[in-house]
């Protein structure tokens, strides 16, 4: 049976942020379990905001590529910031343009989400972790058909949970490598 393939990414577009080396230290346990990981940065798509204008009069090359990624991978693992109790708005502007037909597919096709699984985990310096942020992200992608495993790692105030790239803050070290092991297993389960 051929590798797990995950696409890895994070909901954060700063240069130093604490999700994406969250998100780093998820994708070396992912491959230490086996995975074909991809890891990707949302900043280097270039996606205006979603609207069904845009949509109709021309569907952005960048928000396609994307597309093609998620349709491509079995799973996900999203590290996903806390912006005002929620996902950061270029999040929620990627998985959008992700949920939209494209090239002929009937309506609510979802092909990017459907029948994926995802793995979630979050980080802000908050002593809730960012904690909000997973439930909402959790039940977008329940929508759009996506299977959110049921663990999920939330680091508390990350930062002092890292030292530079490192994740010091022992308790998440220990409960990645669990939410990794059970993306790849479940993603196996339901190819
Ligand atoms: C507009 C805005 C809203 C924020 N709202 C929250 C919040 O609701 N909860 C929280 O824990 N942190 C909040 N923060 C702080 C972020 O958790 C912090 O900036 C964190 O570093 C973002 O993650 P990143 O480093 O991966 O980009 C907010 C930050 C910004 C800029």
């Amino acid at each position: 049976m051929s590798a797990v393939k995950i696409l890895a990414l994070s909901g954060s577009l700063q240069d130093e942020s604490f999700n994406q080396r969250l998100l780093d230290r998820a994708v070396h346990f992912a491959r230490e379990a086996g995975a074909d990981v991809t890891s990707i940065k949302l900043e280097d798509f270039d996606l205006p905001l979603y609207s069904q204008d845009r949509e109709m009069n021309a569907f952005p090359e960048d928000a396609k590529r994307l597309k093609a990624l998620f349709c491509s991978h079995d799973a996900f693992l999203l590290a996903s910031p806390e912006h005002n109790g929620s996902i950061t708005t270029a999040l929620k502007n990627a998985i959008d343009w992700v949920s939209r037909s494209t090239d002929g597919e009937p309506p609510l096709a979802l092909t990017g989400f459907r029948g994926k699984v995802a793995g979630l985990m979050s980080a802000s310096p908050s002593p809730f972790g960012g904690l909000r942020s997973l439930s909402h992200l959790r039940q977008i992608l329940t929508t759009v058909q996506t299977l959110v495993v049921t663990e999920q790692v939330s680091v508390t105030f990350a930062h002092i949970a890292f030292e530079g790239p490192e994740l010091i803050d022992s308790l998440p070290n220990q409960l990645l490598p669990l939410l990794a092991k059970r993306v790849v297993q479940l993603a196996k389960v339901s190819a």
